[in-house]
């Protein structure tokens, strides 16, 4: 993948030095997890770099949560220790991550200065006793992180251990306390220099909503009934931004302090609802990402490589990491259903497959104290002889055979548009139906994609689209004209497009667009609609192809402005009128779809706008449940469904031929004659293309073109 748009920008620093790049180039695929020493004794570090060591682990993350270990009361220093643990772990030939200890303050933080406490927006302050007990904006906590910071980065910059820097833990704090307020009201100022335009902004004629002053403002407390919808988006805004603040304040203390530019990072929470990731694109110098997809939920293989597909897009189509994930249980649910190992092997292996360099897990050594105790670790408590440990030790060897993978890149010719904005203003109060939400159908319209073998760059609207084919905004609520205009251009270029329901409804202060809709883009569609028809319970008939199905949830009520009706209501008020569309627009292609689909019906619909649009998965007719990547010249074929899966050889070696760009115009490379499976070196030759390669419950081949 090359070239999407604002994402192309070079690693964070700004030239074109890959600080993570360079370590996966001497080190290979990462491996390993959350170390935290302060738990255990010397003797047991000693054993735990043994056992590392043995399992193939070369990169662990220490010290997240070591302030009060670091700092035992207020300006007090205890580092001796961490000393100790960086010489062990670097004499064992083990690469650490580096935590700023900043995701948990002491105690003596929060009971000296409560204002450093996070509060609710009902007023509830939330104590210590547990971690992650800071407001972003508090200058308390943020003098205190920084201080504590510069002493840990100070010390262990030069440390040979030390090879990333990790800044926080899951940056996902919110607060609505008179600081943050304070902090808003800046923010606010900044974007619209004064109260008039604010007002206009957040259209405060409405219920007498009218400021007088600054002082009047604040963040969306607890209140009588539905808040303003402009200011709670501009809070999520704000949030966001504090948050960035906070992970820039040190970021920079690193950058300022180590002059190897070894690559700095903190671990994101997949599409986490407080931080538009989108935005920190240029802080990052390598997106890491922590995972736990519940294993109760029978999507969770596609709408977990979605959220990979996000990782890597984040980064600009670079590697990414994932940085966290449960050998087996986790204990944040209420009933927490194990993994095999056989199972968390396949799910490391895919988020290799969808572009990440470095596979980690939450923790090396299962804590015998404190809320997670019953966490899955690498080493759990029944110790090495175990299933889960054994596994630990096959996925390090699995991933030392993959070592050559690190470093290339998935390329593809669909992207979806999504952003934390129309995500933010689709969960708001008083919409047509609060049973739409932009992730969900984000997912919706992913999962057909996934299935068909099609890797997806996950962008913002105005990223550039000229590297691809097909476009999906399932959820595009929000839009602006700017990428509006961008799209509609794309579209007349030759690009096909392909949108959902609610789309370009708002601008960016959530204010309705007037005019029939998609306001913006209604040319496009050659399609307009005048009213959003939540439906009841039965739903609505909908003709198609000859025949008919129920759609439920939401449907809109369109006019053919000059496009062809595929699929058509056929009862109640919407009776007769467009529920799916297709429009010839200059010499592209764009698709609108007015309801919401049945899962069989949608698939139907995704597949057919590719096969328009001339785009194919890797592998034709896929067995359900089996995933298909490329990176660089090596295929993953990963099979989720839990039975055995047969796939035809010849497709395979097929799907290994280089890309058509890639030779002179009009050379066809010769077919690729055999391929070899790098996790178990087991070969597929094109004598045996009728053959059907076996793929047990969960296994994992990973092929390349064996020359002969
Ligand atoms: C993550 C967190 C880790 C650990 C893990 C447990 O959210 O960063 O510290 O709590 O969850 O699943």
């Amino acid at each position: 993948m090359t070239g999407v748009g604002r994402h192309t920008t070079t690693p964070a620093g700004g030239d074109e030095f890959d600080a993570f790049a360079a370590l996966t180039a001497e080190l290979g695929l990462l491996y390993g997890g959350d170390y935290n020493p302060e738990q255990w004794d010397e003797a047991t570090w000693v054993e735990d770099v043994a056992l590392m060591r043995a399992a193939g682990v070369t990169l662990v993350t220490v010290g997240v949560f070591s302030w009060a270990r670091y700092e035992p009361e207020p300006g007090a220093r205890d580092m001796a220790w961490m000393d100790r643990v960086l010489d062990l772990l670097h004499e064992g030939g083990i690469a650490v991550d580096l935590a700023t200890p900043t995701a948990s303050p002491p105690p003596w933080l929060g009971h000296r200065h409560p204002e450093t406490l996070p509060q609710t927006a009902d007023g509830t302050r939330l104590l210590y006793g547990s971690r992650n007990q800071f407001s972003p904006s508090s200058a308390a906590y943020r003098s205190a992180a920084l201080a504590i910071t510069k002493d840990v980065v100070a010390r262990y910059a030069p440390h040979p251990a030390v090879r990333m820097w990790h800044v926080g833990n899951e940056l996902g704090q919110v607060s609505y306390d008179d600081e943050s307020a304070a902090a808003f009201r800046t923010w606010l100022r900044s974007r619209y220099g004064d109260l008039a335009t604010l007002n206009e902004a957040w259209g405060t004629w409405v219920w007498s909503q009218r400021y007088a002053s600054w002082d009047e403002v604040a963040p969306p407390r607890v209140a009588p009934y539905h808040r303003n919808p402009s200011l709670e988006l501009d809070f999520r805004r704000f949030t966001s931004d504090a948050l960035r603040e906070v992970y820039r304040e040190q970021a920079a203390v690193i950058r300022a302090t180590d002059t190897r530019r070894r690559p700095v990072t903190t671990n994101y929470m997949g599409f986490f609802p407080l931080v538009d990731y989108a935005s920190w694109r240029d802080d990052v110098d390598v997106v890491a990402d922590d995972s736990y997809p519940d294993a109760a939920d029978p999507r969770r293989a596609s709408t977990t490589a979605l959220t990979q597909d996000l990782m890597r897009s984040l980064g600009g189509g670079r590697p990414w990491m994932l940085m966290e994930q449960a050998t087996s249980a986790v204990t944040f649910r209420a009933h927490n259903l194990t993994k095999t190992p056989a199972r968390s092997r396949l799910e490391s292996l895919q988020a290799v497959a969808r572009g990440s360099d470095g596979i980690c897990f939450f923790q090396w050594r299962a804590a015998r104290t404190g809320p997670e105790r019953f966490h899955s670790a690498m080493l759990p408590h029944a110790g090495p002889d175990t299933d889960v440990h054994r596994g630990v030790r096959r996925l390090g060897a699995d991933l030392a055979a993959l070592a050559g993978v690190a470093g290339t890149r998935l390329r593809t010719d669909v992207a979806v548009l999504f952003d934390w904005q129309s995500w933010w203003a689709t969960g708001q109060d008083g919409l047509p139906t609060n049973r739409m939400d932009a992730l969900a159908t984000l997912r919706d319209y992913y999962e057909p994609l996934w299935r068909a073998g099609i890797a997806v760059d996950v962008v913002e609207p105005g990223a550039d689209l000229t590297p691809y084919r097909l476009v999906l905004a399932p959820s595009l609520y929000v839009l602006e004209p700017e990428p509006a205009a961008a799209l509609a251009a794309w579209v007349a270029d030759g690009g096909h497009l392909l949108l959902g329901p609610l789309t370009a409804v708002a601008d960016a202060q959530a204010h309705v667009r007037p005019g029939r809709f998609p306001v913006l883009l209604a040319d496009v569609v050659g399609v307009s609609g005048e009213e959003w028809v939540p439906l009841p319970e039965d739903g609505v008939g909908v003709a198609w192809d000859g025949q008919t199905f129920v759609a439920r949830t939401f449907a809109e009520h369109l006019r053919l402005d000059g496009a062809q009706a595929v699929a058509t209501f056929t009862d109640g008020a919407l009776a007769g009128a467009p529920a799916v569309t297709r429009n010839e627009h200059g010499a592209g292609r764009a698709w609108y779809v007015g309801a919401v689909l049945p899962p069989d019906r949608l698939a139907a619909l995704v597949e057919r706008v590719l096969r328009e649009a001339g785009v194919h998965g890797l592998v034709p007719d896929l067995p359900r449940d089996v995933e298909v990547t490329r990176r660089g010249d090596v295929l993953f074929v990963l099979n989720h469904s839990g039975e055995a899966r047969q796939l035809p050889v010849g497709n395979l070696l097929d799907a290994l031929a280089p890309p058509r760009s890639a030779g002179p115009p009009g050379s066809a490379a010769p077919p690729v004659q055999a391929a070899i499976d790098l996790l178990t070196g087991a070969l597929l030759t094109r004598t045996g293309a009728a053959d059907a390669l076996h793929l047990p419950p969960d296994d994992v081949v990973v092929l390349t073109e064996r020359h002969p």
